[in-house]
């Protein structure tokens, strides 16, 4: 089988990368070689690699620069994706697209199931659905996964900026009204891996690490388990604040967690709780950053 990571240089691609199954020969593509908002540049990469399945981690991740930069989001989360999945349905082949938990507007009282219906409060999450339903369309068979709150040991995310700041002040305000499921891109990327040689499955599936906090639990456990770690040498504060006390220019959903059991049901695997999740991960950047 020949597999095609486009995005591979992200969070969620260098694990996909680092998490390709025996046997599969690998191709990747990524900015700056490979740029999503060059007209044709999919045609060209799909024409050169003929690949049998093309998993999608390329995106315009900047939720609140989404807001001044609808027209690349709109491009780069929604047209291009449309595009890869007419490409792809050309070729029978297949597709596994990655989307968000901000597709949702954070409203229910329960975690969303995959076919409950999207409302997303920002031009991130608009852009995200407009490629989830241009995928829909242009490749019924296609896989779309959505996740949530993903971090990994490289690029910039919630913990590694959280790390730099509580080494940095020993204190730090977090919201503690938004609530969803922190989740390591590892076990994503495998999760996807499963998808990809799962001819038999397709739709939207979710997928993220088990359990539920806010980004002030999150940041807490980060404090709890860096110190275990030796990655924190000195106690952290961790102050709860509200979403009204940290304006951002995208509104956030303030309950977004999913709904995996269709997933673990298709895959016949569930996987750990975050926390155990953070464990890991921070046990391996301390090795990485040597301390
Ligand atoms: N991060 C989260 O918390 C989160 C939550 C829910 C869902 N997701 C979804 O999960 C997937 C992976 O996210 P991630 O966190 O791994 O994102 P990421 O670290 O920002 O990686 C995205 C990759 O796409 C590349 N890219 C951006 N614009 C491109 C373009 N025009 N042409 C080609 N490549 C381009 C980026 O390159 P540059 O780095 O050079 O820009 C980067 O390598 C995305 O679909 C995202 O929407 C993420």
């Amino acid at each position: 089988m020949k597999a095609l990571v486009i995005g591979a240089g992200g969070q969620l691609g260098r694990e996909l990368v680092r998490a390709v199954p025996p046997g599969v020969a690998l191709a990747t593509a990524d900015l700056p070689s490979f740029d999503l908002e060059r007209a044709g540049a999919l045609d060209l990469l799909l024409k050169e690699e003929v690949p049998d399945v093309t998993i999608n981690a390329a995106a315009f991740t900047a939720v609140d620069a989404a807001e001044s930069e609808r027209e690349r989001a709109f491009c780069i989360n929604g047209e291009a994706p449309a595009r890869l999945a007419q490409l792809v349905s050309e070729r029978s082949a297949r597709l596994i697209h990655v989307s968000t938990d901000f597709v949702f507007d954070g409203e229910r009282a329960r975690p969303y199931r995959p076919d409950d219906e999207p409302r997303p409060l920002g031009a991130y999450g608009e852009s995200k659905l407009a490629g989830e339903r241009g995928v829909r369309c242009q490749c019924p068979r296609a896989v779309i996964v959505r996740t949530a709150w993903l971090y990994s040991g490289t690029g910039q995310n919630f913990v590694k900026t959280m790390l730099r700041i509580m080494r940095e002040r020993g204190a730090v305000r977090v919201v503690a009204d938004q609530v969803g499921t922190p989740t390591w891109a590892r076990g994503l990327a495998h999760a996807l891996w499963m998808f990809a040689v799962r001819p038999d499955l397709s739709g939207i599936f979710h997928w993220t690490d088990a359990g539920v906090a806010s980004w002030y639990d999150f940041a807490t456990a980060i404090a709890e388990e860096a110190r275990e770690t030796g990655q924190l040498t000195a106690p952290v504060h961790v102050e709860p604040i509200s979403t009204s006390q940290y304006p951002t220019p995208a509104r956030r959903p303030s309950f977004s967690v999913l709904d995996k059991v269709a997933t673990w049901e298709a895959l016949g695997t569930r996987p750990p709780h975050w926390r155990v999740q953070l464990r890991h991960m921070l046990a391996e950047l301390s090795v990485e950053e040597g301390r």
